[in-house]
């Protein structure tokens, strides 16, 4: 990915030098964050599918924060979200041993500015980390938590077990080869979404040629 030129963006890096948990991201990038609002995206969680791009850009905006839900059959692995039964989010619990719903939260969330604040004063949970459940129940006790539930149609996976890991290629083994098309391709996304130009474009894909990866890229162009 490197500083991210290549697909017309600016990309930097900070390092965790240890496992302390999602949460510590808020204040080891607090210069990164600076005074902007801010996304936290799990490398581990792969999401596909039609209007997601769309879902998250109208909630590029959040006043408090802005989490998803999402129904799987093992919420014991993730935060869970309780819900009443007009919808509103009642509660949420990292890893319960009796998930109060199936509706799971995936790495994917929004926050504004005070989240750096909230991260600073949450403190390890039992297994030693600062968890993002416990930046999303401040920010749920605050009612500053939007919590909206993601379509069916939306693949959410994740890849942090060899199991899950083993699904998720499954998955995008199957797609990719019914519709000859690529999942994930972030020089095609550059492109398509005009942060990068067709000569630019070019000079991306061209040390990729020999592999089907950068095949299906230069297809692109004579489509
Ligand atoms: C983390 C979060 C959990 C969330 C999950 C999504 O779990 O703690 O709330 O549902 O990511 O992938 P972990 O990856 O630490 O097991």
């Amino acid at each position: 990915m490197g500083d991210g030129k290549k697909f017309g963006c600016s990309f930097s890096y900070e390092v965790q030098e240890s496992p302390n948990g999602l949460a510590e991201a808020f204040i080891i990038g607090e210069d990164f964050i600076g005074d902007d609002k801010v996304a936290l995206i799990l490398g581990d969680n792969i999401f596909y599918g039609t209007g997601l791009s769309d879902l998250l850009q109208q909630n590029n905006d959040p006043k408090g924060g802005i989490i998803y839900a999402y129904h799987v059959h093992d919420p014991e692995r993730y935060g869970v979200v309780e819900f009443n039964e007009r919808g509103k989010a009642m509660s949420i619990e990292e890893k319960p041993e009796n998930p109060k719903s199936n509706y799971a939260v995936p790495g994917i969330c929004f926050y504004g500015n005070s989240v750096i604040e909230i991260a600073k004063n949450i403190t390890p949970s039992k297994r030693g980390e600062l968890e993002i459940t416990d930046i999303n129940k401040a920010y749920l006790k605050a009612g500053k938590l939007q919590v909206s539930v993601l379509d069916k149609g939306t693949a959410w996976l994740d890849t942090g077990t060899f199991k899950s890991l083993m699904q998720a290629s499954q998955f995008v083994q199957v797609i990719e080869e019914r519709q000859g098309l690529k999942i994930g391709a972030i020089e095609e996304a550059a492109y398509k979404m005009g942060f990068i130009n067709k000569s630019q474009f070019i000079e991306a894909v061209k040390p990729l040629t020999k592999s089907g990866y950068g095949k299906h890229l230069m297809r692109l162009l004579a489509e």
